[in-house]
């Protein structure tokens, strides 16, 4: 991999659920270079939005990080200033989530608010920073940012917050976006064109995207690199074309049965069994209809035939397992 900005090595988050300890996140480790497209795939709960926020020190006040490092350009964020973080995010790193109307505040205009991100943290100047704010408006093709930047939040569709959200992301020219389900809450014929634009943007300024979402056809049509979650780990990384075309994990190869253009019309979908009871090893052990006895273990993160790799026994045992399926 050319040039990471970012490095998660053995990332581990502890939370608290009514009073009991619970593993969030298990031993994550993650790279994404300087203007890489990575998706982050897996199902509710996986922990896809932990991860996200943990890489900018924005975890859940409950929840711990106990084991790993978040390496920001070799520099690691784990246990630093919150000074330090604070410049950091919005000016390197910038979230965009999934609900617009709760990321912008209701209280100020669209203006007010685009112009103060500006200012805060690149150009201090009130009447170019206003003038930042209009292109960047009109890069997400609004057609009349003027009414926009004086709009209330309310006053715009989801369609549109969402673009207000995709340039405040854009403002301090960020070198990773963090994009958190950023369509899921809109309309089905919004999403593609915010996802379109916000991909095209990234493109164009070299901006890596790590774009998080539930759903593996988004992340077929738009990630260069993908990371599976399952159950609050990493199980199966690498080139989308390649892991989609061979996915070497079961999970993954679950994921993609389930997607509707993968069978025959008329043909009865593969529903993935909805059992979530946790046995020690292989988290996916209990779903897994290839289980056998080495799962017991957990099974470390392997390459597979250089285009990515597979946390799976099976897979370590026959690298062409996934050719195969
Ligand atoms: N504040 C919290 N305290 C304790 N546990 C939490 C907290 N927030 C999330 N969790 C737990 O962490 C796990 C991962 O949650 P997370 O929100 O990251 O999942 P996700 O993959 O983003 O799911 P979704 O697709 O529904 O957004 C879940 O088991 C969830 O219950
Ligand atoms: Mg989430």
């Amino acid at each position: 991999m050319t040039n990471p900005i970012l490095a998660v090595e053995g990332l581990t988050v502890r939370g608290h659920r009514n009073g009991s300890p619970q593993v969030i996140l298990d031993d994550i480790s993650l790279k994404v270079s300087v203007g890489e497209i990575a998706g982050l795939v897996g199902e509710s709960g996986s922990g896809k939005s932990m991860l996200g926020s943990a890489i900018g020190a924005l975890q859940p006040i409950n929840c711990e990080i106990t084991a790993g490092r978040i390496l920001w350009r070799d520099r690691d964020l784990r246990g630093a200033d919150e000074t330090v973080l604070s410049a950091l995010r919005g000016s390197q790193i910038a979230y965009i989530f999934q609900e617009p109307m709760t990321a912008l505040n209701p209280t100020l205009s669209i203006g007010r608010q685009m112009v103060d991100v500006i200012r805060r943290h690149t150009d201090p100047d009130e009447r170019s920073a206003r003038g930042k704010a209009l292109k960047l408006l009109a890069d997400v093709r609004i057609d009349s940012p003027e009414d926009v930047f004086n709009a209330w939040p309310h006053q715009l569709s989801g369609g549109m917050r969402q673009r207000v959200l995709i340039a405040m992301a854009f403002s301090c020219t960020p070198a990773l976006i963090v994009a958190d389900e950023p369509t899921t809450a809109l309309d089905v014929t919004v999403q593609a064109q915010v996802l379109t634009l916000l991909l095209r943007l990234a493109r164009d300024r070299r901006t890596a995207v790590l774009l998080i979402s539930h759903d593996i056809g988004v992340i077929r049509r738009t990630c260069e690199t993908v990371h599976v979650m399952y159950a609050g780990r990493i199980v199966e990384r690498g080139n989308t074309a390649a892991v989609l075309a061979a996915p070497r994990h079961p999970y993954t190869r679950a994921l993609l049965d389930c997607l509707p253009g993968r069978v025959q019309p008329k043909t009865r979908l593969n529903a993935l069994s909805t059992s979530q009871q946790t046995m020690p090893g292989c988290s996916f052990r209990a779903r897994c209809q290839s289980a056998f006895n080495q799962c017991s273990e957990v099974p470390p993160m392997a390459d597979v035939l250089s285009v990515g790799a597979a946390a799976c026994w099976l897979t370590q045992q026959n690298p062409l397992a996934g050719e195969l399926s």
